[in-house]
């Protein structure tokens, strides 16, 4: 069958979701299988196909792109198509979906279905994982979208039937997603079982907020302006807080939720990369192993977190956006008197010499009542004095807010002079939001993973010793934990031990927007 031609070269400039990988001079990636296992899974649906459907309407996939999607379940190539074509549809009538477009344009579309096709097979079977070889040519990824349990054993499978192995104009990677281990001795595990099977730099393990352009812009802010490096330690800042509010709960995800919780769930993995971002040292260039070597040894220098340091909570009955909703021990597959937290705040310390007696705040939940995640930057207060003899009471500490979702933007918020004869002070804001300022494709974030994996680039993907060193961070507090966390009521800002463990040093969180 005729394939057809690229849509968007068909169509004329590229528009690219996602502004790395729009730069000038973004060229479709190089002619790759993509072997996704897990081809009914919900990531697959949701985020994958829009993704794929994104980059293909961008002319960043190659005309040689294929995509096998690999399941247990009985399906065939045309069944699977009409799935994931039913799947798209939704989206355009959703508005509230993760990917909402007007309208899926047919052309992009079909360009995706066109290519796909489907392989029935239980990957837990060495024989079976060996039948890939018909689909596996030249390039191919291996893409995990499946259960975590599987990671280890999918890797080993597709290494002894040879597949991972590579050919001078042939490369083989793998792309595993979180969660990667759920505690130090797993994911040194893990790591030690995936790079028995496949070299490191063949290896992209997912953390899919590195995958937001606004994390990314944390790089550019830092390195790219002059005026922030200088003031970017011990000697200006007095604290940093980091936050990730959400207002949904656990969903239908109680089984894999209950034995992890909010500290593994998202402290180690999505927390620790903005952290690293904020507070890695600046690398010698944008090389993926520049990068990750400076992120690592800021993962390294995390002093280990002891229990009286973390805030557990978990979300009772309340009301959010308007809705009653149920407390977490009412959700689907959660025990009624389980103790995992649905919400956790971490005081951290960094032992270098740019952060050492700077605290970092860390927090984040489930049913709190606003969707937020943001860096603020608390800058020292200035010198009193001079405003002795004026009617000034005190003067209020600058911040930097890094809004990464859903307001995409950055704040600096000083004081000016107010208006008048006498000597007043107002807090201003200067605001700069991505939407005023740039032309946004519809992205569901995973666009430029997957490009980056076709493309070799991994700079965005957690190295076997990021991940180690996060985990080695938050262990010994996991070690420790034992209480039961403390109730907060859903569309709260969380437990109140989160307010004390910042006043202990006369911080406070930013209130959490609406
Ligand atoms: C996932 C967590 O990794 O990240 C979820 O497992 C969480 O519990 C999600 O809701 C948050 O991601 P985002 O992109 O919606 O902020």
């Amino acid at each position: 069958m005729d394939q057809p031609t690229h849509p968007a070269s068909v169509a004329g400039k590229p528009t690219l979701p996602g502004a790395r990988v729009s730069a000038a001079g973004a060229h479709p990636a190089p002619p790759a299988t993509l072997i996704i296992f897990g081809a009914h899974g919900d990531l697959t649906k949701r985020l994958l196909m829009p993704a794929l459907y994104n980059l293909a309407g961008a002319a960043l996939l190659d005309d040689g792109f294929k995509i096998v999607g690999v399941d247990r379940v009985a399906s065939d190539d045309t069944h699977w198509r009409d799935e994931l074509t039913s799947t798209m549809q939704e989206f355009t009538h959703d508005k509230t979906a993760e990917f909402y477009v007007e309208h899926v344009d047919e052309k992009a579309w079909g360009w995706v279905t066109q290519r796909l096709s489907y392989v029935q097979a239980d990957f837990s079977k060495p024989e079976e994982v060996a039948r890939l070889h018909d689909h596996a040519h030249g390039n191919v990824v291996f893409y995990l979208a499946i259960a975590a349990r599987f990671f280890g054993d999918v890797v080993e499978q597709l290494g002894k039937a040879g597949l991972l192995k590579e050919a001078p104009d042939a490369f083989r990677r793998v792309v595993i997603e979180k969660p990667y281990g759920s505690d130090l001795e797993s994911a040194k595990k893990l790591n030690a079982r995936v790079l028995a099977q496949a070299g490191e730099q063949q290896v992209f393990r997912i953390d899919h907020f590195l995958g937001k352009e606004t994390v990314q812009n944390i790089m550019a802010l830092r390195f790219a302006n002059g005026i922030f490096e200088p003031l970017w330690k011990r000697d200006h800042i007095d604290y940093i807080e980091i936050t990730a509010s959400e207002t949904v709960g656990v969903e239908q995800r109680g089984a894999f939720y209950e034995p992890t919780g909010a500290l593994r769930d998202m402290v180690p993995n999505h927390m620790f990369q903005l952290l690293s971002m904020i507070a890695m040292e600046p690398p010698n260039s944008f090389d993926a192993e520049a990068v990750r070597s400076e992120k690592a040894k800021l993962l390294q220098a995390i002093h280990p977190v002891r229990a009286q340091d973390v805030v557990r909570g978990q979300y009772g009955a309340g009301e959010v956006q308007g809705q009653h909703v149920p407390g977490y021990r009412e959700e689907p597959n959660v025990g009624r008197v389980s103790d995992t937290e649905t919400f956790v705040a971490l005081r951290l310390l960094i032992d270098n010499w740019r952060w050492a007696g700077v605290p970092f705040y860390v927090r984040t939940g489930k049913r709190l009542h606003g969707r937020q995640t943001q860096v603020v930057v608390h800058f020292r207060k200035p010198p009193y004095a001079l405003f002795r003899d004026t009617g000034v009471e005190s003067l209020t500490p600058n911040m930097l807010t890094l809004d990464i979702q859903p307001h995409e933007g950055m704040t600096l918020s000083l004081t000016a002079k107010h208006p008048g004869p006498k000597m007043a002070l107002a807090p201003i804001d200067l605001r700069f939001l991505y939407k005023d300022e740039f032309a946004l494709a519809p992205n569901v974030g995973y666009e430029t993973l997957i490009y980056d994996c076709l493309i070799g680039d991994s700079t965005l993907f957690q190295r076997a010793d990021m991940i180690e060193a996060s985990w080695a961070a938050v262990q010994p507090a996991i070690d420790e934990f034992g209480d039961q966390p403390e109730f907060y009521a859903a569309g709260t800002d969380g437990p109140q031990g989160a307010h004390a463990l910042l006043e202990r040093e006369g911080h406070a969180w930013s209130p959490l927007a609406e």
